[in-house]
C-alpha cells in the first residue's frame, strides 16, 4: 500500500482530489448555509408582518389589553399561512390566543426562557417544530407570542443537504477516477521512457522512443533529449566499435607480417646477411607498432580527459626551427626542399612534447605526400590571441573523399591500408587532440595547390575559453 502511495501518478490524483474535496465541501456547505439563510428570513419577515397587524389591532383600557374588542386573535396570516397568536401579560397569564390554543404553555415558558425579545428562534412545541418571535405589546403592558410550524422548512433543509452531501460525494469520486486516468495518460511518455531505457542495451542503440506530443510539451521535451542522449550514445558506441575493429586490423597487420618473416627465415639455414635482413624488416614492424599503440595510448587518455598537458613557456621560432632542423635529412634524401618561416618574438604556453609529436606529424605527411622537387613550409606566426603553426605542401592535396573524416581515427586515403606506404592514420586525430587538449584546434585550410593544416593554438591560457570561436577543428 504505501509502495503505491509513493507513485506520482497516485500522488497527483491524491493532491488533486483532496484540493478538489476541499473545495467541493466548503462550495456545499456554503450553499446549504445560504440556503437556510433564506428559507428563515423569508418565515422571519411573515412573522414581523403578523405582529405588526396585531399590534396595530391591539386597544389598550383600564389595565386591560384586547385585540380588536376582544375578537380572537388570528390564527393566520393574510396569505392564508398558519401562524399561532398569543397575547401574555406581564405576570405570564395568557390574555388572548388563536385557534384551541395547543402547545400555549410551551410558548408562555419561551417568553421567559426564550432569547431576548425580537429575535426569533426555533422551539419544539407539542411534538412540533416551530419558528417563535415574541414581541413586548401595548406599550410593554404584554408579549405578542408568534409561533409558525417549521417542520416542512426543517425537512426541505435536510433533503437538500442529503442531496448536497450526494453530489459532493460523487463530484469527488468522479474526480478520483477522472485524475487517475488523466495522470495515468500524462505520465504515460514516462513508462514508456522507462520501460526502453530497461529494454535497451548496447545491440540496439538505434531504438528511438519518437513520442508524438504537441511541440512545446515538458514530457515530448523530455522525450526528445532521451531521444537525442540515445542518438549520442550510438554514436559513441558505434566509433568505439569502429575504432576497437580498426585497432585490432592495425595490429594484426603487422604482427601477420613478422610472423610469416620469421616462419621464411627459420624454414632453411641463412647467411648472417639473410639474418640480418630479416631482422632489419621484423624491427621495422616492431617499430611501427610500438609507435602505434603509443598514439593509441595517447589518444585513449584524450578521451578519458586525462592527457596532461603542461604549461610550460614556448618560444615559437626556435620551437619551428628545431622540428625542421630533425626532418631536413629525411627531406634531403626525398629530395624535397622544407622550409621555415617563423615572425619573430611571442611566447606560447603549451607542452612541448606534444607539440611536437603534433607537428612531427604534419611534417611527416607533408614530407610524404610531396613530390620530390617540390617544397614543405613551416610557418609560424601570431595572430591576434593565437599562435598558428601552419604545414604547406605542393603535393596533390588531401583526397575530397577523406576530407569531413580527415580528423578522425585510421581516417586514410587509400582504402587497401597498406602500413607500409602510410601511416596507421593516426596521426591527424592525434594532432587533433593536442590542438583541443591546448584550447585550440586544426583544421585543414584551402590551399591553391597541395595541402595546408594549420594548427590554432592560444598564446596565453586566458585566450583558451575563446577557442570556440577562432578555433576552426577543434
Ligand atoms: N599533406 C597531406 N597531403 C595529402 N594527404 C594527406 C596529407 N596529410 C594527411 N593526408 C591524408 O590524411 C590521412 C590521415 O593522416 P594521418 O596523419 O592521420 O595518418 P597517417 O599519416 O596515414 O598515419 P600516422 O600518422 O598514424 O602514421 C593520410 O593517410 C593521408 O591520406
Ligand atoms: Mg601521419
Amino acid at each position: 500500500m504505501r509502495h503505491r502511495l509513493r507513485r506520482t501518478r497516485v500522488r497527483l490524483t491524491l493532491t488533486y482530489v483532496t484540493a478538489f474535496a476541499a473545495m467541493a465541501g466548503l462550495a456545499g456547505v456554503a450553499f446549504w448555509l445560504a440556503f437556510a439563510h433564506f428559507e428563515y428570513a423569508a418565515v422571519d419577515s411573515g412573522l414581523a408582518a403578523q405582529a405588526r397587524l396585531i399590534s396595530g389591532g391591539l386597544n389598550v383600557g383600564n389595565g386591560q389589553v384586547n385585540f380588536r374588542g376582544d375578537t380572537p386573535l388570528p390564527g393566520e396570516t393574510k396569505r392564508g399561512i398558519a401562524i399561532a397568536a398569543l397575547l401574555v401579560s406581564r405576570v405570564g397569564k395568557i390574555i388572548d390566543q388563536s385557534g384551541n390554543g395547543a402547545g400555549s404553555s410551551a410558548l408562555v415558558r419561551a417568553t421567559r426562557a426564550g432569547p431576548p425579545p425580537g429575535t426569533p428562534f426555533n422551539l419544539p412545541v407539542a411534538g412540533r417544530s416551530d419558528r417563535v418571535l415574541v414581541l413586548p405589546v401595548a406599550g410593554g403592558q404584554a408579549l405578542l407570542v408568534l409561533a409558525q410550524p417549521i417542520g416542512q422548512l426543517q425537512q426541505t433543509l435536510a433533503t437538500t443537504a442529503i442531496l448536497l452531501v450526494t453530489i459532493v460525494v460523487g463530484l469527488i469520486v468522479s474526480n478520483a477516477v477522472l485524475g487517475y486516468w488523466v495522470a495515468g495518460r500524462a505520465l504515460r511518455p514516462v513508462r514508456v521512457m522507462a520501460a526502453t531505457a530497461r529494454d535497451i542495451s548496447e545491440h540496439d542503440l538505434g531504438r528511438r522512443l519518437r513520442l508524438e506530443l504537441p511541440p512545446g510539451d515538458e514530457l515530448g521535451e523530455l522525450g526528445a533529449t532521451f531521444d537525442a542522449m540515445l542518438a549520442r550514445l550510438e554514436t559513441a558506441f558505434d566509433g568505439l566499435r569502429r575504432f576497437t575493429a580498426d585497432a585490432a586490423h592495425e595490429l594484426r597487420a603487422p604482427l601477420t607480417l613478422m610472423r610469416t618473416q620469421l616462419e621464411v627465415t627459420l624454414r632453411h639455414d641463412r647467411t648472417p646477411e639473410d639474418y640480418r635482413a630479416s631482422h632489419r624488416v621484423v624491427l621495422g614492424e616492431i617499430e611501427h607498432l610500438s609507435r602505434m599503440t603509443e598514439q593509441l595510448l595517447l589518444l585513449a587518455r584524450a578521451d578519458a580527459g586525462s592527457l596532461v598537458v603542461q604549461r610550460l613557456p614556448v618560444e615559437p621560432g626556435a620551437f619551428v626551427e628545431e622540428v625542421v632542423s630533425r626532418w631536413q635529412p629525411l627531406a634531403t634524401q626525398h629530395g624535397v626542399h622544407l622550409g621555415a618561416h617563423v615572425s619573430p618574438g611571442g611566447v606560447m604556453l603549451g607542452d612541448r612534447d606534444l607539440l611536437r609529436r603534433c607537428l612531427d606529424n604534419l611534417v611527416d605527411n607533408a614530407l610524404r605526400h610531396t613530390p620530390s622537387g617540390g617544397h614543405v613550409v613551416v610557418v609560424s606566426a601570431l595572430e591576434g590571441p593565437w599562435w598558428t603553426l601552419t604545414v604547406d605542401d605542393t603535393g596533390p592535396g588531401v583526397d575530397p573523399a577523406l576530407r569531413p573524416h580527415l580528423f578522425e581515427r585510421f581516417a586514410r586515403a587509400d582504402p587497401a591500408r597498406t602500413p607500409h606506404k602510410g601511416g596507421a592514420g593516426l596521426g591527424l586525430s592525434l594532432c587533433h587532440a593536442i590542438a583541443v587538449a591546448h584550447g585550440g584546434g586544426i583544421a585543414l585550410a584551402a590551399s591553391a595547390r597541395g595541402a595546408r593544416f594549420v594548427v590554432h593554438l592560444p598564446t596565453t591560457p586566458s585566450a583558451a575559453p575563446s577557442q570556440a570561436r577562432a578555433a576552426p577543428g577543434s
